[in-house]
């Protein structure tokens, strides 16, 4: 359930005509839902207190709108971020550093500076070498760094290769077997303070058995460094929950979740750790675009939207579904290829898809877009930076402007040695 639903034959955003936001703003724009977020905030935080002791960090790459971010920090929950910039915002919005953890795969030591003097509460570590770094930087600093070691717990998250993360040739994390023996050696440095495990097996999971799969093998983990002699006291169990882009998907809901990580992990006793991201915001979302017009093809039509691939990138990365529909519906069907603008294939939404029958002029939009959007969004083409919109009741806000393609450009120079001849000779 989402707060964009249709009343008196319009779609509407809370209680704000999307017609009247994209007649506003121009297209295309994304649109989220504050009430949407803040019910999806809740029902993943109390579907996971079933479990105990446990506290949730956004991950911050799904959606990293200031706007965003600060519902999320009323709402309770820490970050989960994955460079300085994410950080920066983390706090500026209003998450407190003890609340922030800092995952990624190629952590800075500048980054990991930055993050010892803002004082955050965890960095996840994605490998020894990267644990022997911090630990040098933290002395540097005087500090200690609380750390968790992400283990890969070699487990096939079952979700789209690109976006899978917990299987050994991927690049994340510590292999499983190795893991024990890289803890305690990164346990005796001084510079670091460790606390725990961490694991995220990949994203979009619509089935819990893989996650079971990984938890139980952390599970054992933990046994053997308790065995070993270290105190365990925090587990991040990452993010990863799917959620329902087409009809048919039946993602598990936070409540069947949080019900089996409170049954694999009962006899814990550690603080869990949760970094959900997808399905807090991918419902709380929609992008509204513009029919530019409708051109012949050989077996259907191409719709050709005023959003492309720059835009909304999901579906060029990772052939993705983003359901389709008309602001005023009329009531009538097409089957037709929806398009961007972007002078390349992949600038391609769907093929032979079932669609309300739109016309040029006709507004739509494509939904379940909060999540990895408008942040994956680029200018492509020299096309502008898609702007987003909150809607909170009968009100709405830009949260994020429309640049001008002319303002990128105005960040280029051209050096003046381009205006004389090349020193190759050319003539
Ligand atoms: N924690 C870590 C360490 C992660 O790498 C991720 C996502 C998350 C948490 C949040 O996962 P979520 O709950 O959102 O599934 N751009 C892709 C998704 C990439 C996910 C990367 N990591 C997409 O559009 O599908």
């Amino acid at each position: 359930m989402d707060h964009f639903q249709y009343r008196d034959g319009q779609l509407m955003a809370e209680d704000i005509p999307v017609a009247t936001i994209a007649a506003d703003v121009g297209t295309p724009v994304y649109l989220y839902s504050r009430s949407t977020l803040e019910r999806h905030a809740k029902s993943f935080a109390e579907g996971v207190a079933q479990a105990g002791d446990v506290k949730c960090c956004f991950a911050v790459k799904a959606n990293p709108n200031l706007a965003v971010l600060g519902l999320m920090a009323r709402m309770g929950y820490g970050a989960d971020v994955v460079s300085a910039g994410e950080l920066e915002r983390a706090i500026a919005a209003g998450m407190k550093p003890e609340d922030i953890v800092f995952s990624g795969v190629g952590k800075t030591e500048e980054e990991m500076r930055v993050g010892l003097e803002r004082g955050i509460g965890q960095f996840n570590l994605e490998s020894e070498i990267e644990g022997v770094e911090l630990a040098a930087v933290a002395e540097k600093t005087g500090k200690r760094a609380v750390a968790t070691l992400r283990v890969n717990p070699d487990v096939d998250a079952g979700t789209h290769a690109k976006i899978s993360t917990g299987k050994a040739e991927n690049k994340f994390g510590v292999p499983y077997d190795l893991s024990a023996d890289i803890y305690g050696r990164l346990a005796a440095l001084p510079g670091l303070e460790m606390r725990g495990i961490a694991l995220h097996i990949g994203s979009q999971l619509l089935s819990l058995d893989p996650l079971e799969a990984a938890f139980k093998r952390i599970g054992d983990l933990i046994a053997k460094l308790r065995a070993d002699g270290h105190t365990i006291s925090r587990v991040d169990l990452g993010g990863g929950l799917g959620v329902r882009y087409k009809e048919g998907e039946v993602p598990p809901t936070p409540e069947e979740y949080g019900a089996m990580v409170a049954r694999v992990t009962k006899d814990w006793g550690v603080t869990l750790m949760f970094e959900p991201g997808r399905v807090i915001c991918a419902n709380a979302g929609i992008m509204a675009t513009t029919v530019i017009r409708v051109k012949p093809g050989i077996a259907h039509p191409f719709v050709i939207v005023d959003a492309a691939m720059n835009d909304l990138a999901r579906p060029a990365l990772y052939d993705a579904w983003h359901d389709f529909a008309a602001v005023t519906p009329n009531d009538k069907r097409m089957v037709a290829n929806i398009v961007g603008p972007v002078c390349e294939s992949s600038d391609t939404f769907a093929m032979a898809r079932d669609i309300d029958a739109v016309e040029a002029g006709d507004l739509a939009v494509f939904r379940s877009a909060g999540a990895y959007g408008a942040t994956m969004a680029s200018t492509y083409n020299s096309r502008p930076m898609v702007p987003e919109v909150m809607v909170d009741g009968d009100q709405w806000a830009i949260v994020a402007d429309r640049i001008p393609a002319a303002t990128i450009a105005a960040a280029e120079r051209v050096p003046d040695f381009l205006a004389h001849p090349a020193k190759g000779g050319a003539d």
